[in-house]
């Protein structure tokens, strides 16, 4: 097993200078997973640290994947070895026999008494919202809107609502570079949070725990939100370097006036549940004992209500404001495109990155 340290050196950057972490493997694996010798990457990571001009930003986050997807193999190696008796070879194994049907691989998504149940389902990563998870809600929430449920409810499992973006999406730069990365970014966003801005039936989030960045922000267009008192609301962009999305820079200061938005959305500040209750946010708190059993069975009687007219009242409620959310989305989409270019997000994306692998 690869046992990993992370050297603490000096950052490139000039003044004023800042300390981050590189990763050292030290390599006591079993075997090289790649097809390189050990040695060689040894040295490359001794050539790493020894380097005296920054690489810059883009280079440094593509280190950071590689080092991942090198340390990830050998773990995959690992676990496999460990699953498998010393006497069972896999030439015994049927081919295919082991396959996972198909499915989410993020959530859990279920239906039952009138409701499509959304669970985001990353519980070890406190539910960070991963490439793969954008997608799969995406389809989970096309799908909802045209089953027989009347109600959709998302939700997340395990101790958090959700912690955010996933930041190690940062790392998967493709071949047109961070420029690439950050135009396609944005479109796809702009389409996630269409996704919700569109959703025809009742939309309500169960805020089982604390809630970060985007699952924070797309609460101002859920149409209930029910939070657990163990929840917390928190959208940390100053402090990641960017700016807000979800059409939060919209709606919050419409539900919660513009000196309280601020603090959420520029200075960062994080809600208690009962706060986030006081200014418009959260529609009810519960204590975090009861909250299953409370909100299911409310929910379980607001399902039974005729679905059409719950859809049409959504609809005129929403209507009027479609085209103005869209034309926020938009905007915010194109705005946090140049965020995510910044030094000041790239910095602090790496920082969190960093602090991640030192653990
Ligand atoms: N992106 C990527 N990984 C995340 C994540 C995120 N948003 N949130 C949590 N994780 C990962 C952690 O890196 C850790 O992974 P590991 O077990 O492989 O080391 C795992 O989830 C558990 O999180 P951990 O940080 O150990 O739990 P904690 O209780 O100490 O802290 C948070 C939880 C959410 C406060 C902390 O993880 C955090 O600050 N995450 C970043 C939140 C964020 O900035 N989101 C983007 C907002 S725009």
């Amino acid at each position: 097993m690869a046992k990993v340290a992370w050297r603490l050196g000096r950052c490139w950057c000039s003044s004023p200078p800042q300390v981050i972490g590189f990763p050292v493997v030290q390599l006591h694996m079993s075997r090289t997973a790649m097809g390189i010798g050990q040695k060689d990457f040894e040295n490359a990571m001794n050539q790493v640290k020894l380097l005296k001009k920054d690489p810059g930003n883009e280079v440094k986050l593509k280190l950071y994947a590689l080092y991942k997807q090198e340390t990830a193999r050998q773990n995959y190696v690992d676990l496999v070895s460990s699953l498998s008796p010393p006497s069972e070879s896999s030439s015994q194994v049927e081919p295919g026999a082991y396959r996972k049907p198909p499915g989410y691989e993020t959530l859990v998504v279920t239906s039952e008494d009138g409701i499509t149940k959304i669970m985001l389902n990353r519980p070890t990563k406190k539910n960070a919202i991963s490439s793969q998870m954008y997608q799969e809600i995406m389809l989970a929430l096309k799908a909802a809107s045209k089953d027989d449920s009347a109600i959709t409810v998302l939700t997340g499992n395990g101790d958090y609502y959700s912690s955010g973006n996933d930041l190690s999406n940062f790392t998967d730069i493709p071949s047109g570079g961070v420029e690439e990365k950050a135009k396609n970014s944005a479109l796809f966003l702009r389409d996630f949070v269409g996704c919700f801005i569109d959703f025809p039936k009742p939309l309500i989030a169960v805020v089982n725990g604390p809630a970060v960045g985007i699952s924070v922000t797309l609460l101002g267009l859920f149409d209930a939100v029910y939070a657990s008192d163990r929840a917390t609301f928190h959208t940390p962009f100053s402090h990641l370097g960017q700016s807000p999305e979800g059409c939060s820079s919209y709606t919050f200061p419409k539900i919660m006036g513009s000196a309280k938005a601020t603090e959420m959305l520029i200075f960062g500040k994080k809600l208690t549940a009962g706060e986030a209750c006081a200014q418009g946010l959260v529609t009810e708190v519960f204590p975090d004992s009861t909250l299953q059993k409370e909100v299911w069975t409310r929910l379980k009687t607001y399902a039974k209500l005729p679905p059409n007219a719950m859809r049409v009242s959504k609809e005129i409620i929403r209507n009027t404001e479609k085209e103005k959310l869209h034309a926020v989305n938009a905007e915010e989409c194109r705005v946090i495109q140049g965020r995510w270019l910044s030094d000041e997000c790239m910095n602090a994306v790496m920082n969190f990155l960093s602090k991640k692998a030192k653990l």
